[in-house]
């Protein structure tokens, strides 16, 4: 039997000689321990006997969803102590915005364009799962998404890959302790969910994604590689198929490109029965045929569904599967628990009570909730109000502990939740104000009390109108096809504008909804994808003006839900849309009329978003001038690209300057703008600041015909500005 003290100084020695003995553990394992390794089971409850009979017996090697720190070490004693290969067990669960303290869901800190505060998000989440005895998390998402139906938009940081690719690293560094691995309140990151998994079809969750050669290249699997680049111990093969090809059978995907030419040396762990499911798309005809399928395509770890734990003896025996792929998985596994520091260090300490929602925690928390708030409509400067005005708080989503969380909030208890409400009843209780809610949630379709908010509302001096969705209404398996805002919210806002005063609409939701219909009710528009434990004081230290708000769309807000996909970074077309198109409204009566011209628009909705990506605005105001590039990209492959940035307004506030680039010619259609670089700048009113990105030869690489990644000479149109839309515009050429 291998001893413990053996495999703990395995695992401290440096990576060779940690290899090596990896090796030799592997050597002496039968080849039921290394199929047990590769197991994933979920249990929530006390372990009873006949479980801890089995983890004895070596065929487990890892738990999800087990939170309990007596569970978690009764388990690992059996494992680390009672087996005989004394292999500890890795634990994992969904950690995704927050353990017990819930940060904004991902899309909402993507608003934030902070990697920082992204890390430091998953730093707090990874110190409080930790501490019951989580190990690795299933986060960050790394979906693409463009389709606000898709229910899981909530949990990715949007449609653009380069944003995602920023987030997703800081992410990971934060769930990482920075590398850290086997630092004692770190726990491992999951990339998932790979691939392709965000753009379903129809939005509809696990769908089929048609995803062509290159797009699939320069989008969809870009934050992916980064997420290697950046030390992801693990990574999740999605659900979906691609072309006809489901991730957790996809050799390509898996095997070619992640561990070959991306060298990827943590483990592959499959999507819930995600293995077993290829049965159901028609590509395996039994769970043998999922094994063989999936080992083949390089998955080390199969979660809960048992095709591996039953079928890779037989497999092995018949000769179909040597068992050299085995040892590759169960390798990568325990280099990852080895890396992990679980071998020295495999139980919970339960001599420190963990500590939740700390004074440490709920002020990132609620940091987070102001960052990722995004002002989107601000009519004569009727944010923000003063904290001697009476307002009318009004509409379901005011004092929704629970729906305010968001999606993935397993763990977080809404009794610690700070709803708007909640807010009003402390630290903002000296305002004067009448509460009444109108609706019970955003569902409700009972209009009996929009006359008693419309009095409400007259008696007041502003509005402030919360709606939004549910939390049951985002996230995964939950996607809509209409996104307007559900029952008859848009009906409250327009009762309670009747009466008179000016109104201020705050919408929680999980994804950006089609609320155009609602502008014209609304002075002033705050929209916050779900915020979290802290979102309701967040909420008012935006309104009352204590913070600034400085959140930008990480995704295009659509008029209309026939618009999807609607992106900015979309490839130039041959027959763009014009600079003005043509309304229906305005399409001449005269009978013999045939064509309106042949451009690319919607009659009906146009050609543009209702808020553009990147788009937010401030309570200051911010002028971009004097855009400063050289002409060439020197030889050294780099150039710097400044801009003076002032603050025209009369308060400080935080500019995310952004810095978009396009390729003008190239072997291949290239999108017509790329966001290449961002950064928060805090400004003091009137304050000027000089401001520069660097862009590198290799930031302009790209995917051609050939499957090769380079960057072609030609002219390169550059654009600084406060979003998508941005107006400073200089070029600058690659010579041959
Ligand atoms: C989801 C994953 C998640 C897993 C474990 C699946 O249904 O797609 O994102 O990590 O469950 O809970």
């Amino acid at each position: 039997m291998v001893s413990l003290v053996a495999l703990v100084a395995a695992c401290t020695v440096q990576i060779d000689e940690t290899e090596q003995k990896i090796n030799d553990l592997i050597a002496r394992m039968t080849l039921e321990e290394k199929i047990g390794q590769m197991f994933q089971v979920s249990l929530d409850n006390a372990p009873n006997e006949q479980i801890l009979q089995v983890v004895r017996e070596g065929k487990i090697g890892s738990v999800i969803n087990v939170v309990n720190p007596e569970a978690a070490n009764m388990l690992q004693k059996a494992a680390v102590e009672e087996s005989r290969t004394g292999i500890p067990i890795i634990f994992g669960r969904d950690v995704i915005h927050g353990f017990k303290t819930l940060a904004p869901i991902p899309l909402g800190q993507a608003a934030s364009f902070d990697p920082q505060l992204i890390h430091d998000c998953a730093r707090m989440s990874a110190v409080e799962a930790r501490s019951v005895g989580v190990r690795w998390t299933f986060a960050p998402m790394l979906d693409i998404a463009r389709d606000a139906r898709w229910g899981r938009i909530a949990e990715g940081f949007g449609e653009d890959p380069y944003l995602v690719a920023q987030l997703g690293a800081a992410s990971i560094q934060g769930f990482q302790s920075d590398g850290r691995l086997s630092d004692e309140q770190a726990i491992a990151a999951c990339a998932k969910h790979f691939a392709g998994y965000g753009a379903a079809e129809g939005g509809r969750d696990y769908n089929s994604a048609n995803i062509p050669p290159l797009l699939w290249r320069n989008v969809y699997l870009k934050p992916f590689e980064q997420a290697v680049d950046a030390g992801v111990a693990t990574v999740m093969t999605s659900f979906n198929d691609n072309d006809g090809i489901p991730s957790s059978g996809n050799e390509d995907l898996v095997k070619n490109t992640l561990r070959d030419e991306w060298h990827f040396n943590g483990f592959v762990v499959s999507d819930w029965t995600s293995m077993a499911e290829m049965i159901a798309h028609g590509v395996a005809k039994d769970m043998k045929d999922v094994a063989l399928i999936s080992i083949k395509a390089g998955v080390d770890m199969e979660m809960v569904s048992p095709a591996y734990l039953i079928n890779l003896p037989e497999l092995i025996k018949e000769g179909k599967v040597p068992e050299k792929a085995i040892d590759n998985a169960v390798r990568n596994i325990l280099r990852i628990k080895c890396r992990m520091g679980l071998f020295e260090k495999p139980y919970v300490n339960t001599s420190t009570p963990p500590a939740f929602y700390t004074e440490e925690s709920l002020k990132l928390a609620r940091r987070a909730a102001a960052e990722s708030a995004i002002l989107l409509k601000n009519e004569n400067h009727l944010l923000p109000l003063s904290e001697t005005q009476k307002i009318a708080v009004i509409g379901p989503m005011a004092d929704a502990p629970h729906d305010q969380l968001g999606t993935w909030c397993f763990d977080g208890d809404k009794t610690h939740t700070l709803t708007p409400v909640g807010a009003l009843k402390g630290e903002y209780r000296h305002i004067n104000h009448v509460y009444e809610p109108a609706l019970a949630y955003s569902r409700d379709k009972n209009t009996s009390r929009f006359d008693k908010a419309r009095r409400a509302a007259a008696a007041a001096d502003v509005a402030v109108v919360f709606v939004g969705e549910e939390a049951i209404l985002s996230g995964e398996a939950h996607s809509l096809s209409n996104l307007n805002l559900i029952g008859v919210q848009s009906e409250l806002i327009k009762a309670v504008k009747s009466a008179g005063k000016p109104v201020v609409l705050v919408v929680m939701a999980g994804r950006p909804l089609t609320i155009e219909r609602d502008l014209p009710y609304a002075d002033a528009v705050l929209y916050n994808f779900h915020p979290g434990t802290m979102g309701g004081a967040a909420i008012f230290d935006l309104l009352f003006g204590r913070e600034n708000p400085s959140g930008k769309l990480p995704v295009t807000f659509v008029r209309e839900v026939g618009q999807i996909p609607l992106y900015y970074n979309h490839n130039n077309t041959g027959r763009p849309a014009p600079d003005k198109v043509t309304t229906l409204d305005e399409i001449p009566l005269e009978a013999g009329q045939t064509s309106l011209g042949n451009t690319s628009f919607y009659l009906d909705s146009g050609r543009d978003p209702l808020f553009p990506f990147g788009y937010g605005l401030s309570y200051s105001s911010f002028e971009y001038s004097n855009l400063i590039l050289p002409d060439q990209m020197p030889a050294n492959g780099t150039i710097t690209i400044k801009a003076t940035l002032k603050n025209t307004g009369n308060v400080a506030g935080t500019e995310v300057a952004q810095l978009y680039v396009r390729d003008m010619v190239a072997s291949v259609a290239r999108p017509v703008k790329e966001l290449k670089g961002f950064q928060r700048v805090w400004l003091k009113a009137g304050e000027t600041k000089e401001i520069s990105f660097e862009l590198g030869i290799s930031d302009l690489a790209f995917f051609d015909q050939d499957m090769i990644r380079k960057t072609e000479p030609g002219d390169f149109t550059v654009w600084v500005g406060g979003d998508s839309n941005a107006q400073l515009k200089g070029v600058f050429s690659i010579p041959e």
